[in-house]
Parts: structure tokens; sequence; C-alpha cells
């Protein structure tokens, strides 16, 4: 079976939880890679909604394995919280059905202190964070003094990070942010409270996905956000902290890239962004508020209305370039249905590449081409041929455009509200 890698090919909420939980269905392992619970993933099966954040998509796949990888950081009492609802929903969460990798990164809760007290002092410049502390929990990856799941395990390792490192974070939220001081106690007392739910799902995961793949049981690696949010490639300094292309797929899961198959971007039919940065095709109009209506375009972890705005097809190009990708699955087209006009940003007005940054990207004209709507419903649509003229016209451009095949479109919120056209779907 093949080793697939799924990334978000616009600025994250494209639909790939959906993706996911059908390709479920062909691999053995789901491995998170990147980001924390600043993701959500929504999944709709027999009319049941499931929003997962840190929980890889897979887990509502009876014969599939989860992993949440060492590039991911985790907040315990999310992650408990998230096990807890699936068991009362009826899904099976043990210890062999959901591995963490020892080597994940704990966000803390002076990391979320932090990052809301960082965003509200920022004024106009805020990023528009999620607020669950994932930038301040890869500062502290990257700066040599976080603390990983293996170490919150260890009751006396936990009890000297807080010890070592809270005076300092302290001293930071009250002077520079005049925000509330942390107590250290009560710190370690509510996590101490979660490591005995934990320790039965830490492990290394290293072996255990490299003899998965010796095994050939498939492996599909599920990617957070999206390409314009990584934090070399995207919208700098408006990006998350973790590097969401396919690349990252490696390095936070702990495989080489010669393991790696086929690689999935996926991409809604139009374009949303939550969060503050630069958005050459938003709407800002009725086009856009129809958008957001039709296509329920709010926030799954934070509920914030999301930004709408055309499809660009420079951007999706440019991601197909730096994921690698195979195959571009299309979701909500359904959503387009009734819209006189549609438009596609084809380029910038005089650049050839897509701008790197945001302030650069704040200043270009896309420059669009119109393309005509249709007016029937695409519910129970199950064919390409059974589309209405122009929507397939629509989804042929955007192929030729980003020079990817369309493999998958997506007609609904269910999950068999698809049109599947090509590997590894069929
Ligand atoms: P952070 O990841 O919480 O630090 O937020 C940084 C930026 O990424 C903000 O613009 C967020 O709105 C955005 N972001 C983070 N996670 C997601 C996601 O899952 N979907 C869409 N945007 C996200």
């Amino acid at each position: 079976m093949l080793n697939i890698v799924v990334v978000g090919a616009q600025w994250g909420d494209e639909g790939k939880g959906k993706v996911v939980d059908l390709l479920a269905q062909k691999v053995g392992y789901v491995v998170r890679f990147q980001g924390g619970n600043n993701a959500g993933h929504t999944l709709v099966v027999g009319g049941v909604k499931t929003v997962l954040h840190l929980i890889p998509s897979g887990i509502l796949q009876a014969n599939c394995v989860n992993i949440i990888g060492n590039g991911v950081v985790i907040d315990p009492a999310v992650l408990v919280r998230e096990m807890d609802a699936l068991v009362a929903a009826g899904v099976t969460v043990n210890p062999y059905r959901l591995v963490i990798s020892t080597e994940a990164h704990v966000i803390l809760p002076w990391h979320k202190a932090l990052d809301l007290a960082r965003e509200s002092a920022a004024g106009e410049g805020k990023i528009g964070t999620t607020g669950r502390g994932i930038g301040p929990a890869y500062e502290d990856k990257v700066g040599r003094r976080g603390l990983r799941i293996a170490d919150l395990l260890d009751r006396s390792t936990l009890g000297r990070h807080i010890a070592m490192v809270l005076p300092d974070v302290n001293r930071r939220l009250v002077a520079d942010f005049h925000a509330a001081p942390l107590d250290g106690k009560a710190c370690f007392a509510e996590l101490d409270t979660l490591v005995e739910r934990l320790r039965p799902h830490a492990r290394s995961t290293i072996r255990l996905l490299h003899d998965a793949m010796r095994r050939g049981d498939g492996i599909l690696f599920e990617g957070a956000q999206g390409t314009f949010l990584d934090v070399d490639h995207g919208t700098y300094p408006f990006v998350t902290s973790s590097n969401t292309v396919a690349g990252g797929a490696c390095a936070g899961s702990g495989v080489g890239p010669t393991c790696i198959d086929e690689v999935i971007g996926i991409a809604k039919a139009y374009c949303t962004r939550v969060g503050s940065g630069p958005f050459p095709t938003e709407l800002s109009d009725a086009p856009g508020e129809r958008l957001r209506a039709v296509g329920h375009e709010f926030g799954a972890t934070t509920g914030r209305p999301r930004r709408c705005g055309w499809f660009d097809a420079a951007m999706v190009q440019t991601a197909a370039m730096l994921n690698g990708m195979t195959g571009l699955v299309l979701t909500k087209l359904d959503v387009l249905s009734g819209m006189e006009t549609l438009r596609i940003c084809v380029g910038y007005e005089g650049l050839l590449d897509v701008p790197t940054g945001a302030v650069a990207l704040s200043a270009v004209t896309p420059i669009y081409e119109d393309l005509p709507g249709w007016s029937e419903s695409l519910t129970g649509v199950s064919t390409f041929e059974g589309l209405p003229e122009n929507a397939r016209r629509y989804v042929e451009r955007i192929e030729a455009l980003v020079g990817v095949p369309v493999v998958v479109i997506g007609t609904g919120a269910g999950r068999d509200e698809v049109i599947v056209r090509g590997r590894p779907f069929l």
C-alpha cells in the first residue's frame, strides 16, 4: 500500500479531515506530523459531526492506527478531553489505536498565557493566532528549553522543569504584558492529573512506522493548516510556527523522503483565510458574504468568521510546486452553485511568481479570468460527467492552471459526497 502525504494548498480549512478520513480506509496508519490544537478537522459520518483538533482523523476508521508524531505540539488537557469525547461517542480509543510520540513537545500553561498576552499587546500588528500556545511551544522547542512527552511522564523532570522556567516566564508575563503570573504548584497539579491518562499511549513511534512500512501497511501523513501558513513558505509573519508543507511530514514523523509515494494537496473551490495577513483575492462584498454563509465559513477551532475570496490558481500552483503535489482535491464545489460568474486568479500584474512574505503579497493586483457559473445543485452527483457543464469547465480550468490532476471533487459535507476521479482514491 502507498504512503501518502495530505496537505492544505491554501491557508488551512480546506477540508483535509474529510479527505484523510476517505483515504484512511486504504491505509493502516494515519500520522499527524506538525501543529497542535490550532487545527480543527471536521468530519461528518452518518450525519454525525466530529471535530478533531489533535487526534488524527483516522480514529473514525475501525482498523486504523493513529499516531501523534514527534513534530506535533500537544496540550495534554485538550488531548484527554478529545479522547473522552470520542469514547463518549462510541469510538474505540485504546493504546493500540492511538499512539503518542514520546518525542512530541508539550504545550504548557504558560505557552497559552504568553500567546494570548502577546496578541493582545500587539494591537493592530497581531497575527490573529488561535491563542492555543502554539508559537511559544515551538519557540521553546527550537530554543532547546521545551518539555517533551517523555519528560512530562517523569514527575521529577516535570517538577524541575516548572521550577526552572516559570520564574522567568512570570517575570515576562508581569513586566512585559501586565498579565497575571502563574502558580507553579497549580501548573504541576493540573499536568499531573493528566499524566496517567497519556502514559499507556506514549512510546517512540519511529520503529512502529518503519515496521508498518516494511509490511506495506500504508501510511497517511495528515498535515494541518495550509501551505501559506508554513513558517518558511507562507505569508510570513502571518503564519503558524511549523512547516506545513509536505517536506515537514518526514521530519515530523521520522521517515525519509524516499518513503513517500504520493502528495495530495487539498484546496477549496474558492479560498478562505482566518486571522490576519494578505489575501489577494479576498471579497469584502456580497459574493464574499454569500460564500461565508453558504459554505458555513466559521473556524472549527475558534468559531471566527473566515475571510472568503475567489480561487487563486497562482497560489495553488505555487503550492503544487512547494509540496511536490501529485494530485489535487477540490473541496466544496457545491458552495459555488447559484453564482452567475466565477472568477479565478491566474496571476498578479507584472509578476511571474507569487511573492513570498506579507508585505510584497499585500501589494499585488490579481489578474482574473471569468467563467460562467451554474445554477444546479450538486447534491447527489457522483460522477464527473454528471456535473453541470460549467462546473466541469471550472474544474478543468483549475486543473490546467495548477498543472496537477484533480483526483477528487467535494460536493457536500458527508463522507460519501465526493466525485472520485484518480489515484490514490480509485
Ligand atoms: P497559531 O497557529 O495559533 O499560532 O496561528 C497563526 C496563524 O495561523 C493565524 O492566522 C491562525 O488563524 C492560523 N491558523 C492556525 N491554525 C489554523 C487552522 O487549522 N486553520 C486555519 N488557520 C489556522
